[in-house]
């Protein structure tokens, strides 16, 4: 059975005592729970040392929200994953919507990232999810498809085993329309199908695919308990301590 796994994406939110603040509320609040599953947080670089500091001897996991696809360099401004590594993250996310329009990362790009990443042993996040647009002229399994294979073109069957899959419908991200958990069991069941004909049904069968988009303690519960939705990677809502606990506690 796949266990339950809600990351929290903080995106460009929190500065170092901010983020002192919100990992120490975190970690007390988790402390006494008995959890059915793994919980991830994924804060800004600039508080990523820190967090690894605060997180020591607590279930919670730390995860970058990008990566660059070279080692080292001339890369004014970027990040490698060693050194994502060497401040203590185990996973990265890669190809955020957020990502692919603001900054424009391509399939290709995002494909080059998802390689470098599991070549040093950083397990993925790796994003996918339909505009508003592509969903009304229903097109949302061909988006879908030519992400995922062309995201993770060139990974074979063991590397998956290092690959979140996190299905995030573009027009449910921080807009407070969440996708229902049908139309979210949809997808998530058509991305296992994807994921079995490239590979085969127990490599489909271990895969974790979230959910991401407006995912508040409210909903989680309903979506969770979708057959094919293995967990959350939450924006807004892993902002506060407290909203953050409770969709961690409906897992
Ligand atoms: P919201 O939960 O704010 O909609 O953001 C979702 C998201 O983009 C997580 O990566």
């Amino acid at each position: 059975m796949r266990k339950k796994v809600i990351a929290g994406n903080w995106k460009m939110n929190n500065d170092l005592s901010e983020s002192q603040n919100l990992i120490t509320k975190l970690t007390s609040g988790l402390s006494n729970l008995k959890l059915n599953c793994d919980v991830i947080i994924c804060p800004p670089y600039t508080s990523l040392s820190e967090a690894n500091s605060l997180i020591k001897n607590t279930i919670v996991k730390l995860g970058a929200q990008n990566v660059y696809h070279e080692d080292n360099g001339a890369f004014t401004g970027e990040v490698s994953p060693q050194m994502l590594k060497s401040v203590g993250c185990e996973y990265v996310i890669i190809g955020h919507s957020e990502r692919r329009t603001i900054f424009k990362e391509s399939n290709e790009t995002i494909n080059k990232k998802v390689k470098k990443a599991l070549e040093h042993s950083l397990k993925v996040i790796f994003c996918i999810g339909e505009t508003l647009e592509e969903r009304e002229k229903n097109i949302t399994n061909d988006v879908v498809k030519k992400q995922v294979t062309e995201g993770l073109e060139g990974i074979d069957e063991k590397e998956m085993s290092n690959i979140i899959v996190a299905y995030e419908p573009v027009w449910a991200i921080g807009t407070g329309k969440v996708a229902t958990p049908q139309q979210a069991q949809d997808v998530h069941k058509f991305i296992r199908q994807l994921i079995e004909n490239k590979y085969s049904s127990s490599v489909a069968d271990d895969l974790t695919i979230q959910y991401g988009g407006s995912v508040k303690p409210d909903n989680a519960e309903e979506l969770l308990s979708q057959p094919d939705i293995d967990g959350a990677l939450v924006g807004g809502a892993c902002l506060k301590a407290e909203s953050f606990i409770g969709i961690i506690k409906a897992a």
